[in-house]
């Protein structure tokens, strides 16, 4: 089916179970430890062996010898992979570092050898007993150092429109900041992990991964393999946020290991190796330029992005949200990379947005104090009627000025004094910021099957996962409301390259791509039961676990009688995201209390205002968001990868170094949907709203933290240290 005309009335619009708020439907199997994650599957491959992986202790040069001797006499061991007898390795494709070093070493912690052995703690033993000897060479590893040496980012083109240099050279009013955001690291729960088992030259692999499609072309192409004589399976995973985006070195090592072990074998990456093993959010340095009249309108905006990373790898494109938030006639947009030798960076939690909506809306609140404006009104008055990125291109829908005046309103604004450092409450001083929230929202072709089963049974499956975020529930929804039965009537089953294929989960696009095509799919299971029980499709009604036209009333089950009936399809889009600009819009509130006299931070109150459409689901798109609104806090507050910028690697590399928010960090936080459609997104008018939820929160806890102290911190993370000595003092 293709969708290249705005969506007219259609099954959805019942919402008798779109819609509406339902908790997750495989609840009780985690809460019941019976939902398993990749490690925690025992019985898909019995007989396997445990692989554990040995991490290279220099960032850049080679092995000068290593010696396995100890280590392949070690009882229980099976085999040792090195890139000896790994076996060929190709080039990768989302992601590009490679997965099995030497004797060339890439980046520190780089997989140089992978013991097997009959129990994890015989593999992990044995690992201990491996000498190498590595000759160093030198690398870079201070963004701030190589910054000159940048060139422009390959998967990201310039905005460069009107005239910027002279627009903000006659200004009135401006500003020129440089602002900063440090690496970061996922920290998922669910450590990277793989079951790797060949049978002949097919393999499977049950592997933690946000997109199975993908994760099984990043494995073809890395083993030099056909993708189709591969199986990838992702039932339950435990996070991801971006780091398990196809697969990584995990499953590609146990598949190597599996080969020359002969055995099956679970791997998986022990938590100290992950955050250098696999990809991180690249650290940002970017300068910010605003020009405006005295009334407050934006005549000139620049925003310059440098960022570091692998050659060939994803930029963190800070300057994107930038394009299509605030109106200004001359704009200068640009991403620049610089080679380091870290380990690769890429996507991680809104890759891009996070980062430049954490530094443009710190630019804006302190343009507003400039202006002497209110920051929500200063938003307000550069409110784009039009993409300013493709002059002309209307939104498909942009409710971002009642975003931004519904959350005033509703966070009481109106109390803020409009003066920073002034507001005390005892020992604490009260602060309250704001931040405009924008998002692309993206789609993707998504299929999906739906079985009708003789006994009445639905069964829908589709390649999808879900990383905790819902998509068994709004898979289930929807194929309910297309097929007119309650929810629990439906059976999901995703997460398997043997099922239609769909983009994932990731970019916030996973909700709208798979449930789209689990509505093209629901199309045709209607038409193939109202061919079956000799009704006109057109006007058969499915509601109440019947179908009926005119006098003529059935049981569903009746059409599948005979037989099952299944329904296959793939929701193909036409050029309307080229027609119109997309995205979800939203406004963040926050507000905090610092202790005068540590300086201490409280996030006291949280609260998005969202416009994305249909909600599909209330209860697990607040999830998501209030999930996105506590990373926020984490960068805003806290995440931060140091960097050894002698030897080149991540010095806080696990759970105790890097800190990420915990309960007693979050605060009261409150989620409005905004009401309305919106029929060019998607069949079902709903659009991504997963990530709008982290895209400039982070800015209006630094605003808020702001306007409590007046100390303007320009670095993430706001650590005590940044703001201390500016703190009013106690009187
Ligand atoms: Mo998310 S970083 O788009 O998986």
């Amino acid at each position: 089916m293709k969708f290249d005309t705005p969506a007219g009335n259609n099954p959805i619009d019942r919402q008798s179970v779109v819609g509406r708020p339902h908790t997750r439907i495989e609840g009780p199997l985690k809460t019941t430890g019976r939902a398993a994650y990749t490690y925690e599957l025992h019985s898909v491959a019995p007989d396997y062996a445990y692989g554990y992986v040995l991490g290279a202790a220099i960032a850049q040069g080679r092995i000068a010898s290593i010696n396995l001797a100890d280590a392949k006499a070690a009882p229980g061991v099976l085999a040792i992979v090195t890139h000896e007898n790994g076996g060929p390795q190709g080039p990768g494709s989302f992601y590009q570092a490679r997965f099995l070093g030497g004797p060339e070493v890439d980046h520190y912690h780089q997989a140089i050898a992978v013991v097997v052995a009959e129990t994890f703690e015989q593999a992990r033993a044995a690992a201990g007993l491996i000498r190498v000897d590595y000759t160093r060479a030198a690398g870079s590893y201070d963004l701030a150092a190589v910054r000159g040496a940048a060139v422009p980012a390959a998967d990201v083109e310039d905005s460069v429109i009107g005239d910027f240099d002279a627009a903000f050279g006659s200004a009135p009013v401006t500003l020129d900041e440089v602002y900063t955001t440090p690496d970061q690291t996922h920290s998922m729960m669910e450590p990277h992990a793989t079951i790797a088992r060949w049978e002949g030259d097919r393999l499977t692999l049950w592997s933690a991964s946000q997109k199975v499609t993908m994760g099984a072309k990043e494995v073809a192409t890395r083993m030099q393999m056909p993708q189709d004589h591969i199986r990838l399976v992702s039932e339950y995973v435990g996070g991801a946020f971006g780091g398990k985006g196809a697969i990584s070195a995990d499953a590609v090592l146990a598949a190597m290991a599996a080969r020359v072990a002969k055995r099956p074998v679970k791997l998986t990456l022990q938590r100290p190796l992950i955050t250098n093993n696999t990809t991180h959010r690249p650290a940002t340095i970017q300068r910010i330029r605003i020009g405006a009249t005295r009334d407050g309108h934006i005549t000139a905006l620049g925003h310059d992005n440098w960022s570091g990373n692998i050659p060939k790898a994803r930029a963190e494109r800070a300057t994107i949200s930038t394009k299509s938030l605030y109106a200004g006639a001359n704009r200068l947009l640009r991403d620049r990379v610089s080679r380091l030798h870290l380990p690769e960076g890429s996507s991680m939690r809104a890759p891009g947005e996070t980062t430049g909506m954490a530094t443009l809306e710190i630019a804006m609140d302190e343009m507003a104090e400039k202006l002497g404006m209110d920051p929500v009104a200063f938003r307000l008055a550069n409110d784009a009627k039009t993409d300013p990125d493709h002059p002309g291109r209307p939104f498909s829908s942009r409710k971002f000025a009642e975003c931004l005046r519904l959350g005033a309103e509703r966070f009481g604004w109106d109390k803020r004094n409009p003066k920073a450092g002034v507001t005390r409450e005892g020992n604490h001083l009260i602060g309250m910021g704001v931040a405009s929230a924008i998002r692309g929202n993206h789609v993707s072709a998504s299929g999906a099957r739906i079985r009708l089963e003789p006994n009445g049974a639905i069964i829908v499956e589709a390649d999808m996962t879900d990383m905790g975020v819902g998509s068994y529930t709004i898979v289930g929804q929807t194929t309910a409301e297309m097929l007119g039965v309650p929810l629990e009537r439906v059976q999901v089953r995703l997460g398997d390259t043997n099922y239609p294929s769909t983009p994932g989960g990731g970019g916030q696009q996973g909700a709208c791509s798979v449930t789209g095509g689990v509505y093209a799919a629901g199309m045709r299971m209607r038409e193939m039961v109202a061919a079956k029980l000799g009704l006109d499709p057109a006007t058969a009604d499915f509601a109440n676990g019947r179908v009926q036209a005119s006098d003529r009333v059935f049981d569903l089950a009746e059409a599948a009688k005979t037989g099952p009936i299944v329904a296959e399809d793939r929701l193909e889009y036409g050029d309307l995201s080229k027609r119109f600009s997309q995205h979800v819009f939203g406004a963040h509130f926050a507000e905090v209390a610092v202790d005068i006299y540590t300086g201490e931070v409280t996030v006291r109150r949280m609260l998005a205002v969202c416009a994305a459409g249909r909600i599909i689901n209330p209860v697990t798109a607040r999830s998501q968001v209030i999930g996105a609104m506590t990373m926020a806090i984490g960068a805003a507050l806290m995440e931060q990868l140091a960097v050894d910028k002698r030897f080149g690697f991540f010095v806080n590399h696990d759970m105790a170094g890097y800190e990420v928010p915990v309960h007693a960090d979050v605060p009261h936080q409150e989620v409005i949907f905004l009401d309305g459609l919106d029929p060019i997104a998607s069949p079902l008018k709903a659009k991504g709203v997963g990530e709008l939820g982290i895209c400039g929160a982070a800015a209006g806890i630094a605003n808020a933290l702001y306007h409590a102290t007046g100390a303007r911190v320009r670095s993430y993370p706001i650590t005590i240290d940044r703001y201390f000595d500016r703190l009013p003092r106690p009187t």
